[in-house]
């Protein structure tokens, strides 16, 4: 591994915009930097450790999306070498390598935008009880982690840290963001969504679902923020071995989860301290989904 882990930066001459659950965000001019931390959250609680790796291949993955569909979708990126970062950025090097980027500073739309091509999650729980998923009418006889007949566009609302994002219809995104900014955003989710999965499927694993966010950059374009088809934002499902009828195995926080699970945990903050097992299982997690989705390793 070339990066040490940061579980959290301090950088005392910079402005810190927030920090999310993951990223750090610092303002940069008239850019953004983010750097991607090897923090974990798992049911949205942020655990105590590192993940080794976890930051760059986050920041990796992100930079092969971006790559990838950037005739399709404009997206936020300006550099990722620190080389190429302001100067009083640059002093924050060790910190900042391979895990960093510096991007147009956006204002995000007020939704999550999610694309589902299988049923899962919360996606499957409202498919069992109404037989929908965000108000979409779906037909019978589905399973849990079945392919949908088409990929559809489920937003949720964005939620502070410490709470669950809640699925919400597309009126609701309607007026959250103007209707035509809503239709905008979901046409873009679905069809990046619709390249990714099929890209990934050539590799080896199947996108489930994945979370999009766009933002109106300075000249009021709507433009693609935040990260790109990570584990993170999205349910990687090896496609050997899928089966519909149960839960699938998935690339990313499955050991933690179900080592969470066998805990006398109430999922709320303070988490557990999590075994080096578990962490370093789940490191390897995360270096195989970019090694089989880029070919290329960490
Ligand atoms: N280009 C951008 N301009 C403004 N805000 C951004 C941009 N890219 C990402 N963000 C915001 O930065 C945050 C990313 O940090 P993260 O740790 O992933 O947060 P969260 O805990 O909300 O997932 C998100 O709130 C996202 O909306
Ligand atoms: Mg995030």
């Amino acid at each position: 591994m070339a990066t040490p882990i940061v579980l959290r930066t301090d950088f005392p001459d910079l402005k810190l915009h927030s920090r999310g659950k993951v990223r750090d965000i610092y303002e940069a001019g008239e850019h953004l930097l983010i750097v991607t931390t090897d923090r974990m959250s798992a049911f949205d609680v942020i655990m105590n450790e590192g993940i080794p790796g976890k930051g760059e291949v986050l920041t990796r993955l992100s930079r092969f999306w971006f790559e990838k569909m950037k005739a399709l979708v404009p997206n936020h990126l300006v550099a990722i070498e620190v080389d190429d970062f302001p100067v009083a950025v640059r002093r924050y090097r060790d910190q900042l390598e391979g895990r960093s980027m510096l991007v147009k500073k956006a204002r995000p739309l007020p939704v999550e935008c999610v694309a589902r091509g299988y049923l899962a999650g919360s996606g499957w729980k409202e498919y069992r009880e109404r037989r929908t998923v965000c108000g979409i009418p779906l037909p019978a006889g589905l399973q849990e982690s079945s392919q949908l007949p088409e990929p559809i566009f489920t937003p949720s609302t964005k939620a502070e840290i410490g709470h669950h994002d809640e699925n919400i219809p597309f009126s609701k995104a309607e007026e959250l963001c103007g209707k035509e900014r809503a239709a905008e955003a979901r046409d873009l989710t679905l069809a990046i969504y619709g390249r990714a999965a099929a890209l990934a499927e050539g590799r080896g694993i199947l996108i489930a679902d994945t979370k999009f966010e766009f933002g109106l950059d300075a000249d009021g374009k709507l433009i693609w923020i935040d990260e790109a088809l990570t584990p993170d934002s999205s349910r990687f499902w090896p496609l050997d071995g899928y089966r519909p009828g149960g839960p699938q195995p998935s690339f990313d926080k499955q050991f933690l989860r179900d080592y969470l699970e066998t805990l006398d945990w109430d999922k709320q903050a303070p988490p557990p301290p999590l075994p080096p097992e578990i962490i370093r299982k789940t490191s390897e997690k995360y270096r195989e989904a970019l090694e089989k989705l880029t070919g290329i390793g960490l």
